[in-house]
């Protein structure tokens, strides 16, 4: 049972005005996937604040469409890198990649949930045009040339950091030569954080993306990091279809069919990313021109996004059913068979809930509903055992990274309870 009062009170800890940090101390700002998630958790006791959330972010929206992953409201002495190493010129300082285009479904959700119309109807006025400029940023940006699948150009871009999936990609970029202090180690154990590898590489390619100029053509060029992210593209086409239905709600039609092309594009190439020795679909490394063979849960989000044909789907199944047997705590962000699998740090083996949550809604969507139902048992478990932490051990159920941390607490509102 989940404490519902509990997690209202993990939302309210977290509220800084108008946007929620994911947890204090280790996340201050607002991260935009965190955000969208967590207006899902507010939408089920405070309407008017779920809204908010919303308008917040997108107040923070670059004038080409962008949606920042971090927003630095305020003072940014106690997290890094803060917005002068990332270096954007916007009003409200902020980073300069993007993150999991989740906000066109949650406002979809928003919008058809919200008892309140008088906020609802306003809200969705206000923030359509900026959902379509944000899309539209995405096919033009970041698929340059017209391949029908979105690239990335950060591991932070996924959400999720330090996935295996990422590895090799990430080891091709050369490390900063300056020394710097990371302030995530002064709030969780280093043992569940990314390694200091890692985090040089991750410095170079923000200074490479504020050495350009930020210049979309000369990143795409000359960026040592590229992928596919097939989290990020199932995520954009589950949202590009809510985003295409509010439109049709709002009577906005003017970006229906570009919108609509843009999917049919996306449905077009996907194949191109199927494996069926691996049973799902596969991240790519554009840089290296080949597939990631690393199983993490975003090779199965595709079924979130309604982009499996039924036969792929069914292979998908079997897969997460194995994928479930081995671990009590599930569903394992990387497959507990990968020799990169470790059960508790960042990204490598824990268990996040929003990532089941939209893997149990693909299973409903494409008629799987008892496993959907395994997906959250195994996700009801974490909490039950450890309360609202950012990610769960996935053998032991332990808490880790940060505690009352808000997304958990909102997927748990709007999910489990
Ligand atoms: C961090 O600081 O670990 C964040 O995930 C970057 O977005």
């Amino acid at each position: 049972m989940i404490d519902v009062e509990a997690a209202q009170l993990v939302l309210r800890a977290n509220d800084r005005d108008g946007h929620t940090v994911p947890t204090d101390g280790l996340y201050p700002f607002q991260w935009s996937w965190d955000s969208a998630i967590t207006a899902l958790g507010w939408l089920q006791f405070d309407e008017a604040r779920a809204w908010q959330e919303a308008h917040v972010m997108f107040s923070g929206q670059w004038d080409n469409g962008m949606l920042p992953h971090i927003l630095f409201h305020g003072d940014a002495e106690s997290y890094f890198p803060g917005p002068d190493v990332w270096g954007s010129k916007t009003a409200l300082p902020s980073s300069a990649i993007s993150q999991p285009p989740v906000w066109s479904t949650a406002i979809r959700r928003m919008f058809e949930t919200c008892k309140d119309r008088a906020i609802a109807e306003p809200a969705l006025e206000q923030l359509l045009p900026k959902l379509i400029a944000y899309h539209d940023w995405w096919y033009r940006e970041r698929d340059p040339d017209d391949t029908g699948l979105v690239c990335s150009y950060h591991p932070w871009e996924s959400g999720m950091d330090n996935s295996p999936a990422w590895d090799d990609a990430l080891a091709r970029v050369p490390e900063v030569d300056w020394d710097y202090q990371r302030r995530d180690l002064g709030h969780v154990d280093s043992e569940q954080r990314p390694h200091k590898p890692q985090y040089d590489r991750y410095l170079y390619l923000v200074d490479f993306y504020k050495q350009n100029g930020f210049d979309c053509d000369a990143i795409h060029k000359g960026c040592p990091y590229r992928v596919v992210d097939i989290g990020i593209v199932a995520i954009l086409q589950r949202a590009g279809k809510d985003l295409v239905d509010l439109c049709r709600i709002a009577g906005d039609s003017e970006a229906i069919p570009r919108l609509e092309s843009e999917l049919a594009r996306t449905q077009e190439s996907i194949g191109g990313l199927w494996s069926k020795e691996h049973r799902c679909y596969l991240n790519q490394d554009l840089v290296a021109g080949k597939p990631i063979e690393e199983l993490t849960t975003a090779t199965v989000l595709p079924l979130f996004g309604g982009l499996a044909d039924q036969s792929k789907a069914a292979y998908m199944v079997d897969l997460i059913d194995e994928w479930l047997d081995a671990t009590t705590f599930a569903l394992a962000s990387t497959h507990p068979s990968s020799k990169r699998f470790e059960s508790q740090r960042y990204w490598r083996g824990p268990v996040w809930l929003h990532i089941n949550w939209m893997i149990a809604e693909g299973l409903s969507d494409y008629g799987y509903a008892d496993l959907a139902e395994r997906v959250k048992q195994a996700t009801q478990k974490c909490v039950d055992e450890s309360g609202f932490y950012e990610y769960f051990d996935a053998m032991s159920g332990a808490g880790c990274g940060g505690d009352r941390f808000s997304w958990t607490a909102a997927v748990a509102l709007y999910w489990l309870a």
